[in-house]
């Protein structure tokens, strides 16, 4: 089994930013309750011209462009998102439309929630096992403002949209050490798809906070103690850990748990809020642009949302 490495990444922002401020004119809210219970200070929105397309398409020729790679090598495109614009054609078909990618390619939209770039790297490396000789761009796109109920303070103010997009290329020798779960709960984290009355479609996403925070920092600790000790190396051997960007409490009690410093965690939620399945992308081309990773540096990408669903990978830079 082969191992995969990202050989590059690109990510798209909406320009509209929107504050804590902004926010606290539509909900009972206050910046200081949101900076102190999740670490959230803005977020951006999409313009009513922006979509998933849009902003995947953006990600994606950013990380087609930095790594130098010609649409030809790509021989598939996985969308993760909950949030697409059509459900056919999905999105990962227009991105090869609009990337001009061969034909051949695999073109596959996936959900699971906000773990849907780490299982798309999952993916991603057992389609790399069967040809390792084009690469694999797996994209995380989300406009989340579109499916927040704007009056529901306990989930409007967490929510952004963006997307990043990394490119997969096999790597023989490059350890990728995965695991990953999923416990069906319809309860915790809900957004309505077709329904049976066969009415227009109106998702929104509800959520129970609490729930969610105590799944969180339970299983992800969990999953990141797995795959070190699979891969035979401490804690400490991590250089970046990368978790979802949902809240920084989260990501201070994982650090906690795992007795690792906070600032081997990497964090951008301050910025953008909680993008779903674009966080992990966006904050690897973050550090990927801002010089924070050097080949060979091993990274743990940790990964939990709706579904309920979860997963953490190690691999090296
Ligand atoms: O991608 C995965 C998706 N989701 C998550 O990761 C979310 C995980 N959960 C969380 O991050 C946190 O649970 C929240 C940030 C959602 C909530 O923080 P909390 O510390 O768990 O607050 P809480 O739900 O226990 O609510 C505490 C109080 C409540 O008021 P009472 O009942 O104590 O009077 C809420 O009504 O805070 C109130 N509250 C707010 N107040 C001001 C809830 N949302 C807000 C708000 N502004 N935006």
């Amino acid at each position: 089994m082969t191992g995969i490495k990202i050989i590059s990444t690109g990510s798209c922002l909406p320009r509209r930013v929107v504050t804590n401020d902004d926010m606290a004119a539509l909900v009972e809210t206050s910046d200081q309750w949101i900076t102190q219970r999740t670490g959230i200070r803005r977020r951006r929105f999409a313009a009513p011209e922006e979509d998933t397309v849009s902003l995947a398409l953006g990600a994606a020729r950013a990380a087609l462009e930095s790594g130098g790679v010609p649409p030809e090598k790509i021989g598939a495109v996985l969308v993760a998102t909950f949030t697409p614009s059509t459900l056919v054609p999905n999105t990962a078909c227009l991105l090869q439309q609009q990337l001009g990618l061969p034909q051949d390619v695999t073109a596959l939209d996936l959900n699971s929630a906000c773990s849907g770039f780490l299982y798309g790297l999952r993916v991603a490396r057992g389609l790399l096992c069967q040809e390792p000789d084009r690469y694999v761009l797996v994209v995380g796109s989300e406009v989340l403002s579109r499916v927040v109920d704007f009056t529901d303070r306990g989930t409007c103010v967490l929510f952004g949209d963006g997307a990043g997009a990394a490119v997969v290329a096999a790597a023989p020798e490059a350890p990728f050490v995965w695991t990953a779960g999923a416990r069906g709960d319809a309860q915790a984290l809900r957004c309505a798809g077709i329904t049976g009355s066969g009415g227009p479609l109106s998702p929104v996403v509800q959520m129970d906070g609490r729930e969610v925070f105590r799944f969180a920092v339970d299983t992800v600790p969990r999953a990141i103690r797995r795959v070190t000790e699979e891969a035979g190396i401490s804690g400490s051997q991590v250089d970046w850990y990368l978790c979802h960007q949902a809240n920084a409490r989260i990501i201070a009690h994982v650090a906690k748990t795992l007795a690792q410093p906070e600032e081997k965690f990497f964090m951008n939620l301050s910025e953008y809020g909680n993008t779903s399945a674009a966080s992990i992308p966006i904050a690897l081309d973050e550090m990927n642009r801002g010089g924070l990773l050097r080949r060979g540096q091993k990274l743990v990408l940790a990964g939990f949302g709706g579904g309920l669903t979860w997963g953490a990978a190690l691999m090296e830079w």
